[in-house]
């Protein structure tokens, strides 16, 4: 109780080393992000999501013949429960798909045998079933909540790929493929970030990885984690034309409000997945007359504020970009960062369930100590 009191608590948990991980690795200093030890830019170029998916789960590169099998794992694990799927239907008009998502995924848990089996077999299977459902499920959502059909995997396609053309009904280009199989890489893994640590503290008291997953969606949604990609196409939106940003973003700054898409707890130089997502940004949005003006809006935007604040964009920046040019609605932003992110969240759930120890960590107690009960009757007004 006294080394309670005595201790002095660390805001916001920053520079905490809260536990091990072979998973990821953020280096904040040198702008430099590693899954298992791979160079984002390394896998970015060569790899696809699924080989990523893999390496964060194995701490290895699979072969070929290990890929294409964990490929049609994966595609044939797209299917959702029937009840999930009538249940879309019943959604109340106007709910956020956050919010479906999370209900969603802690819905799956009711339709899956293995759900109360920790074991590392059980999670594997498990944490398949997630990686594979949630894309069907957003876009699932989506189609049917717009009144469109449902649009069944292709067992050639990749993860990725699938989840775009399920969800626009349309067969994407070269440019768009490439595009949602970078998007699904990048955002695979990120260290200890507050929707990872959530699903590790929930995983840490042995609930099960539905449990663990759908704190990780919950904690997702807020602007200052994943949500920020939705608030920066409103930005952009806003702003409307190139020639209005200096005013717009001074204004921002001069009421002290936070430009979404810009700083970072880690990184103290640029996001490297910002550089990877504004590349796409600008192939995508090319010469496209109601596309190149969001491009054009948002390389203004990150001049004036590393000008101002000496601030880099983070990967909610040029994500909103990329996806608005692939024809996904702003509020479905951070459901397609979270299917990506369901790589990282179950490979961190594993890595915690092979080596647990209870996440339980204490406060510092700011309050008046001791106070005596007073009768109510007593209590003044
Ligand atoms: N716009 C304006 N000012 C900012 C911003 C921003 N986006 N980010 C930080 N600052 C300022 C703060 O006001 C503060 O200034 P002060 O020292 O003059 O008061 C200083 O920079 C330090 O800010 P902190 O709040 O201490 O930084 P913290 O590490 O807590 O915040 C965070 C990190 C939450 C990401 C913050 O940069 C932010 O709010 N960014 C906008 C939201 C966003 O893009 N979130 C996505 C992050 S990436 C991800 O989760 C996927």
């Amino acid at each position: 109780m006294e080394a309670e009191g005595r201790a002095r608590a660390i805001r916001g948990l920053e520079d905490v080393i809260a536990a091990e991980t072979r998973v990821g690795y953020v280096d904040g200093v040198n702008g430099k992000l590693y899954y298992a030890g791979y160079e984002i830019g390394d896998l970015a170029k060569h790899a696809g999501f699924e080989e990523c998916v893999f390496l964060l789960w194995n701490d290895r590169l699979p072969t070929k013949r290990e890929l294409a099998a964990f490929r049609d794992e994966l595609i044939s694990e797209m299917v959702l429960p029937r009840p999930l799927v009538q249940w879309f239907k019943r959604v109340p008009r106007g709910v956020h798909p956050m919010v479906m998502l999370r209900s969603a995924v802690s819905d799956l848990a009711l339709y899956d045998k293995e759900t109360e089996d920790n074991s590392m077999e059980a999670n594997r299977r498990k944490a398949a079933r997630i990686v594979a459902k949630v894309p069907a499920i957003i876009a699932g959502f989506y189609r049917i909540y717009n009144g469109k059909g449902l649009v069944p995997p292709d067992p050639k396609k990749s993860l990725a790929v699938n989840f775009l053309r399920m969800f626009t009904g349309r067969e994407p280009d070269k440019m768009s493929r490439e595009a949602m199989e970078l998007m699904f890489v990048l955002h695979a893994d990120h260290g200890f970030n507050a929707s990872t640590f959530a699903a590790r503290v929930t995983a840490s008291t042995l609930a099960d990885m539905y449990a663990a997953v759908t704190a990780a969606i919950g904690a997702l949604k807020g602007p200052l984690h994943g949500g920020a990609n939705q608030r920066v196409m409103e930005m952009l939106e806003g702003i409307g034309s190139p020639e209005d940003v200096d005013d717009y973003i001074d204004g921002m700054l001069a009421r002290k409000e936070r430009i979404m898409g810009f700083g970072h707890r880690v990184y103290k130089v640029e996001d490297p997945r910002a550089r990877y997502l504004r590349r796409y940004a600008e192939s995508l949005c090319g010469s496209d007359a109601a596309l190149h003006p969001y491009y054009e809006i948002s390389r203004r935007i990150e001049q004036r504020v590393k000008k101002a604040k000496g601030m880099y964009p983070n990967v909610d920046f040029y994500s909103a970009t990329v996806q608005h040019a692939l024809g996904i609605p702003v509020e479905y932003y951070t459901t397609v960062f979270a299917a990506s992110r369901t790589a990282g969240w179950t490979a961190h759930v594993m890595e915690q369930h092979a080596d647990n120890r209870l996440m339980r960590p204490r406060s510092q107690f700011v309050g008046k100590i001791p106070r005596r009960y007073v009768p109510i009757e007593k209590r003044k007004k």
